[in-house]
């Protein structure tokens, strides 16, 4: 892939709210955790487990932990944990869980998006709820939902982003 063609998939990758009413295949589901995989980890720890839902019954229940009636459509939903006992924690006491898990999801999301996939970052659902219904273990995080289906329209209409200019200084900070 040249750079371009990397260009091309960044910006194509969109929040997708609107799914077409279709199944999304499990190993096209696998397929693009195959490619997330590969995303660094702080030490390589790789703190991470992503729980697959797709029948009905657990996945109403955890669509019932983020209202917008967009996300009850989405006919699979990954839940992205983050695993305390695992992940690196600095000197300092940070623990750099989320930072992994963003990275990964990143990947998720893009791989998904050259599968064909649409996905959304959920990230403002009730994560005790969701937690409780899952039986999650304590050291166990649900840090986002991701749905995942065909998206309605494949490519993304408008993306609106800082430029370039505003968004880099180089040698001093400049805001
Ligand atoms: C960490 C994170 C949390 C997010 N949480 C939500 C959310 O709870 N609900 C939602 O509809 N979108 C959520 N989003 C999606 C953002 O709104 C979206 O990425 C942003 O508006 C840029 O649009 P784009 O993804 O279409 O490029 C989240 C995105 C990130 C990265």
């Amino acid at each position: 892939m040249n750079y371009n063609e990397f260009k091309e998939l960044v910006e194509k990758r969109y929040s997708v709210r609107k799914f077409e009413d279709r199944k999304v295949e499990k190993e096209k589901i696998l397929e693009v955790l195959d490619a997330a995989r590969f995303a660094p980890s702080a030490h390589n720890y790789q703190p991470w487990h992503f729980l697959i839902l797709t029948e009905k019954d657990i996945l109403e229940k955890v669509q019932s932990t983020f209202k917008p009636q967009w996300f009850k459509a989405a006919p699979a939903v990954i839940v992205a944990l983050a695993d305390h006992e695992k992940s690196w924690v600095r000197d300092d006491g940070k623990d750099h869980s989320d930072v992994d898990l963003g990275i990964i999801v990143d990947h998720l999301t893009l791989a998904a998006t050259a599968n064909g996939l649409g996905t959304c970052w959920v990230c403002a659902f009730d994560a005790k709820k969701c937690k409780e219904l899952l039986e999650l273990p304590e050291n166990v995080e649900p840090v986002a939902l991701i749905p995942i289906g065909y998206p309605k329209y494949p490519t993304a209409k408008n993306k609106i982003r800082e430029d370039l200019e505003t968004m880099v200084s180089w040698e001093e900070y400049k805001k």
